[in-house]
């Protein structure tokens, strides 16, 4: 960061201070703040040149680190997650945004301390994510709820925001050095008779949470084109050049 930018953000953090609003450093979303020493945990390892691919790609160079660390890996070390720090994922995605503040999510979750529940949920997955979902130290499944709580009406939200709350979910895990893998792969009407998820739920995705594995880097990622993902008010047309 250049000396007058980062004048420039000390500035506004000052500013920031004197109106009482709290700013954590650890959403200072900065390149700068993602690379320091203090940041880069135990269970945060990508090599940095693969991050720097990752950045080499992206059409704007302005996002959060939190953005550009997150992948999903086919392959978890050993390390136990502390019953903390999981909660504080789920409690991360608490805080999604929804709609009417339905929060229509809900978690089925087991960790590797209760080997019967995770295999549980391991069981319900297809034998190729099987395969490396068994490495990581906690499984979890979404739902989404179908209707409104205070009517009764149809929420055709459910699902959506039941995706908004993992993605919150994994940028918290992003930011304390876990990883998650979202799967599609698993029997969704295996995984609603075994936990008893009501009718009234939308089985979302499973996902696995864990520490880095050895060896474990991101392959070749690859993304759309801006120009085809936003568009003006012409269907097709691109938003931004
Ligand atoms: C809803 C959903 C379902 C997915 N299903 C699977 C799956 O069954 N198996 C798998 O290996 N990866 C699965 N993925 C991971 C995607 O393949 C991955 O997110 C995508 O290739 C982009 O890579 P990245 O997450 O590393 O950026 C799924 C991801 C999502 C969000």
């Amino acid at each position: 960061m250049g000396i007058q930018r980062r004048n420039a953000r000390s500035a506004v953090l000052a500013k920031q201070r004197s109106a009482r609003l709290r700013v954590p450093r650890r959403i200072e979303f900065t390149r700068r703040s993602s690379n320091s020493p203090e940041r880069l945990t135990e269970g945060r390892r990508v090599p940095q040149a693969a991050r720097r691919i990752q950045r080499d790609m992206s059409e704007t160079t302005e996002l959060s680190p939190l953005i550009f660390d997150r992948w999903s890996p086919r392959g978890f070390s050993d390390r136990p997650i502390d019953p903390g720090t999981l909660r504080s994922l789920f409690e991360a995605a608490r805080w999604a945004a929804s709609c009417f503040n339905e929060q229509p999510w809900r978690f089925v979750v087991a960790e590797k301390s209760d080997p019967a529940a995770f295999e549980r949920i391991l069981g319900t997955l297809v034998p190729q994510n099987q395969a490396w979902a068994k490495t990581a130290w906690a499984l979890a499944i979404s739902a989404g709820k179908k209707t409104f709580t205070h009517n009764g009406a149809p929420d055709r939200f459910g699902l959506h925001d039941a995706g908004a709350a993992l993605a919150n979910l994994m940028i918290q895990a992003t930011a304390i050095g876990l990883y998650v893998h979202a799967m599609g792969g698993f029997d969704a009407a295996k995984a609603r008779a075994e936990f008893g998820i009501p009718e009234d739920f939308e089985v979302g995705a499973a996902f696995a949470i864990g520490y880095l594995g050895e060896g474990q880097v991101p392959g070749e990622r690859t993304r759309r084109a801006l120009a085809d993902q936003a568009f003006g008010v012409e269907w097709g047309k691109a938003y931004f050049s």
